[in-house]
């Protein structure tokens, strides 16, 4: 059965194509490679020994897009191209609209054109943007605080109304908390382009010397050592919640969301001091100031996900540290590192 990948390229959308080839599905990707680099298809098939069929596609161009449909018997897509910075996209909202909206747009489109009604879709924790209490489930009321979480919101909305209108469709909106770590090999892993902006890839810069020190956002928030607290998943385990989330819209019709996320939350010095730990590499860092637009905690209920999607985390903070700690230090500059 062929799937479609869009930004199968990326951090989380090559670790799904792993997944995907190893169960067994035939895995077409589509990527404009504005945020990735082919090596990792070319890496994910050293894993799998099996290969993908990759179209440098951008989702914009809608004609592009059909030849793939038309080229290839697509059952399902799972759909991750989009950019992704909150940030960024406080500066760039016209491009984060644009790129995250138009193309799911044009994608649905396609897809209607062609009779394909499944879809998994990454949305993001963002979506419950400041609550009251913890743990997030999904019938909370949601709100974006930024032009990125409004994008993926917004893309929550749309694909409800696209369901509205042809009950055929079926579609999982995906609503991840922090993805990290990296495939258990050291092969594959995130890449983030210049200076990262998420934690995790900071601190194994920081350990493989790239970067100097760590800032800690942030000492005098609401929590148990003042530092943010986020719930930490591992991208294998994320991954995997898509397989389980696709053989669900295979089987189902109507709009679902689902927290992907572990239940638990952990601090910002409790991540340095697990990294710190299981890895024997010191973190220097200094506690600055709270980063604007952060919230003090973040966690999920994936109970939904146990339940209807057969899905829940299996790996806890060590091994998320090993494994990208692995990745780091064997890919000290990612995929422009020769293996
Ligand atoms: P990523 O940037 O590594 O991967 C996204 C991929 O999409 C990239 O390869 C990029 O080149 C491609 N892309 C972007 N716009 C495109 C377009 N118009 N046409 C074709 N390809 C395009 O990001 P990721 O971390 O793998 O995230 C995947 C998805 O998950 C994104 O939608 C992101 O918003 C969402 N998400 C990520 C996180 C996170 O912390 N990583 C958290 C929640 C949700
Ligand atoms: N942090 C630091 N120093 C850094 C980077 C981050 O102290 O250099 C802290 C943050 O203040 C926060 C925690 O580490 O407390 C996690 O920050 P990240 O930037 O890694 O992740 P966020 O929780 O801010 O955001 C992530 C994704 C978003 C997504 C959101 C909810 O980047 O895309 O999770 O799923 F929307």
């Amino acid at each position: 059965m062929k799937v479609l990948v869009t930004g199968g390229v990326g951090y989380i959308g090559s670790h799904t194509c792993v997944e995907l080839l190893n169960a067994g599905y035939e895995v077409v990707v589509v990527d404009n490679l504005m945020n990735s680099k082919q090596e990792a298809l070319e890496r994910v098939k050293d894993i799998t020994g099996k290969g993908v069929l990759f179209y440098n596609v951008d989702l914009l161009d809608k004609e592009a897009l059909s030849k793939v449909f038309l080229e290839h018997e697509i059952r399902a897509v799972i759909h991750f191209a989009g950019l992704k910075a909150v940030g960024e996209s406080v500066f760039l909202p016209l491009k984060y609209y644009h790129n995250n909206i138009t193309g799911t747009l044009i994608l649905c489109e396609v897809m209607e054109e062609f009779g394909v009604h499944q879809m998994v879709f990454s949305s993001s924790a963002t979506v419950y943007g400041l609550q009251d209490c913890v743990p997030f489930h999904e019938g909370l009321t949601l709100q974006a605080t930024n032009p990125y979480g409004r994008t993926k919101l917004m893309i929550e909305e749309i694909l409800q109304d696209v369901y509205d209108s042809n009950n055929n469709w079926g579609i999982a909106l995906l609503r991840y908390f922090n993805p990290v770590g990296a495939h258990l090999s050291g092969v594959i892993g995130e890449d983030p382009n210049g200076i990262p902006n998420n934690l995790f890839p900071y601190i194994t810069q920081v350990a493989v010397g790239k970067l100097e020190k760590l800032s800690v956002f942030g000492g005098d928030y609401p929590t148990h050592d003042g530092t943010g607290v986020r719930d930490y998943i591992h991208v294998v385990d994320l991954a995997i919640g898509h397989l389980k989330a696709l053989e669900h819209v295979l089987n189902t019709t109507g709009v679902n969301a689902y927290n992907l996320g572990t239940g638990k939350g952990y601090s910002v010095l409790e991540m340095i001091h697990s990294f710190e730990k299981t890895t024997g590499k010191k973190i220097p860092y200094q506690i600055t100031e709270r980063r604007s637009g952060d919230i003090a905690i973040s966690y999920g209920d994936p109970s939904k996900a146990k339940k209807e999607l057969g899905w829940e985390a299996v790996k806890g903070i060590d091994e998320i540290c090993e494994d990208a700690w692995r990745w780091q230090s064997k890919n000290p500059n990612g995929y422009e590192t020769k293996l």
